[in-house]
């Protein structure tokens, strides 16, 4: 039988580095897509970071990056994962939910993060190319992921029950939640009254009326003028 993970060969050698590989790989994934949520949320609360109003640009290219991060970490926790010898991960129980003997449930909870992952990435990449209500929807979906890897980690995690892991989670998880209420708020606020247009403006405010043009003198043609001083003598 292949050693657990964390059992010594040698010493200062562990029997199980992809199982290493995959739970530092699966925390990073976690903290990356958190991030990468975050970064949405104040991006699109317009929210300040300390007393510093970072410009919209840096904030996108942020998320941007944070999420494609996230993707290249989890790809990398689960062929960790099916490199573990002690645990048995084929293609199959790593891809189809409740394929996995092993915490069938918990494993569950993160294949369907990878998927809705995949998705929110792939639409968000073709994104100029989609309908905009079509890439909205989907992105939407990133609620949902947080909180499929949020409970695939804590359930699936070696280190779920330590008190850092769920300490670092709670804490994410309540800024998630703040930033999501703030959002919420904000697009059911009411929205300002527009200023009024132009013609009711003029009627409430109407502009001094101008004196009207005094008529010009049309010149006179000169033979007029002279036959005018003939008649006169
Ligand atoms: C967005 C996708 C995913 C994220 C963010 C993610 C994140 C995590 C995190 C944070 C842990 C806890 C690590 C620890 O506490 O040691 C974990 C554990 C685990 N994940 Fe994932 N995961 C994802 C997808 C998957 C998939 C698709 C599989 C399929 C094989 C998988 C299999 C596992 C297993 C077997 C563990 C247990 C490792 C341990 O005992 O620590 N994960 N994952």
């Amino acid at each position: 039988m292949a050693l657990r993970a964390g059992t010594r060969i040698m010493p200062g050698m562990s029997a199980s580095l992809p199982w290493y590989f995959a739970r530092s790989a699966g925390i990073i994934a976690w903290a990356l897509l958190s991030a990468s949520v975050v970064w949405g949320l104040l991006l699109s609360t317009k929210a300040k970071i300390g007393t510093h109003k970072p410009r919209p640009a840096w904030m996108l290219d942020m998320h941007r990056y944070l999420g494609g991060l996230a993707v290249v970490f989890t790809v990398v926790h689960v062929l960790a994962v099916m490199a573990d010898k002690y645990v048995h991960f084929d293609p199959i129980s790593a891809l189809v939910p409740f394929a996995a003997n092993w915490h069938p449930f918990a494993v569950a909870w993160g294949i369907a993060s990878l998927y809705l992952l995949l998705a929110v990435e792939l639409t968000s990449l073709v994104r100029t190319k989609l309908p905009k209500g079509w890439w909205r929807k989907v992105h939407f979906a990133t609620f949902v992921l947080f909180g499929t890897a949020t409970v695939h980690g804590l359930s699936a995690g070696t280190d779920a029950r330590s008190w850092l892991f769920q300490g670092v989670a709670t804490g994410v998880v309540l800024l998630v939640a703040g930033l999501t209420g703030k959002r919420v708020l904000e697009a059911t606020r009411p929205k300002p009254a527009r200023p009024p247009r132009r013609p009711a403006a003029v009627l409430l405010d109407p502009a001094p009326t101008l004196p009207a043009p005094t008529p010009t003198p049309t010149p006179v043609p000169a033979a007029r003028r002279e036959s005018r001083v003939h008649a006169s003598v």
